[in-house]
């Protein structure tokens, strides 16, 4: 086995509507584009690694049906492992209805669908690719209990883990975090996660604080145009990590690509400071959010500047 990154995680298709503004409750407006992507945050970071040139491979389930299919064929486009891209016949492919405003901001709704019958089992059928992995990856939009399973699994082989507590829930089990030696989330997240306010640098290091106290290696809060902050327990300071200014055309998948960047280097560079991986992992989404849709504007390796290799 020779897979570097394994994400253990959801696929979705995404129907994604591009509309001047995001409708209210009761109301029908007009949108301009219509467009089908492949989504889903645990295949859109396997994306990203893979793009960037890490060995990959995806644990997840989609229906036995049209959209299921094209994901299984999605993943093989990108060169990733799809020995544990397992099909069912019980469940439909994850969908993800999408509106985008013309400020690139998004609204999402997620039907989990297949996403939900990932479980121990195929998680046992996929031990040996998670147990000889660099990083294993994982996200909340398969059932809670995988994810935390997995992400056990890793730590007792000494794989390193990214947790990214997306879409955040309130109640989370103080579990994720001790299993987690990096747990990156962005900025509604970490309110949702602590209660607190996060509308400033300021805010997201305090957050930030709040979270590594659960337990974890090292916390990221990901702030869109403000880059991130990065908590680690022995720097004294949470560390404020700009990136550069772009104008965004779709922001949905940004927080992807900057995990699966993040799970890129950490694969890839083991010796490199989080920070400086932070710093390579924001310029990497920064690149995605200048054109639409998630996948579809993910970088690969050959379209970045050389100095972030
Ligand atoms: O993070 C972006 C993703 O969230 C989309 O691709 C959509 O599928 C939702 O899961
Ligand atoms: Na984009």
């Amino acid at each position: 086995e020779d897979v570097s990154v394994v994400v253990v995680g959801s696929c979705m298709t995404d129907l994604v509507s591009q509309a001047p503004r995001l409708p209210k409750a009761g109301e029908t407006i007009h949108g301009h584009r219509f467009f089908i992507g492949f989504g889903g945050k645990g295949a859109n970071q396997c994306v990203q690694a893979a793009r960037l040139g890490a060995k990959t491979a995806m644990v997840c389930k989609v229906g036995r049906d049209v959209f299921g299919n094209d994901y299984i064929q999605n993943f093989k486009n990108n060169g990733i492992s799809t020995a544990y891209a397992e099909q069912t016949e019980n469940a439909a492919t994850g969908a993800a209805s999408i509106i985008v405003n013309d400020t690139g901001e998004n609204a999402i709704v997620i039907v989990a669908g297949a996403n939900m019958l990932l479980g121990q089992e195929e998680l046992q059928r996929a031990l040996t690719a998670i147990v000889n992995a660099k990083v294993l990856v994982c996200q909340l939009e398969i059932n809670p209990d995988t994810s935390l399973q997995a992400l056990r699994m890793a730590r007792e082989n000494h794989v390193k883990t990214i947790f990214n507590p997306a879409p955040a829930i309130v109640d989370l089990c103080s579990d994720f975090f001790k299993a987690s030696d990096v747990f990156c989330c962005n900025e509604s997240e970490a309110e949702l996660l602590t209660g607190m306010s996060v509308t400033s640098v300021e805010d997201a290091s305090q957050v930030g604080l709040e979270l590594l106290n659960n337990g974890c290696g090292s916390v990221i809060v990901t702030l869109g145009p403000q880059g991130c902050v990065v908590c680690q327990p022995t720097n004294t300071a949470p560390k404020h990590i700009p990136t550069t200014a772009v104008t965004a055309a779709d922001t949905t998948g940004a927080g992807d690509s900057f995990i699966g960047a993040l799970a890129f280097y950490m694969a890839h560079y083991p010796t490199m400071p989080l920070e400086e991986m932070a710093r390579r992992a924001n310029l990497v989404a920064a690149v995605s959010v200048q054109t639409v849709g998630t996948q579809t504007s993910f970088p690969f390796q050959k379209d970045l500047p050389t100095e972030l290799f």
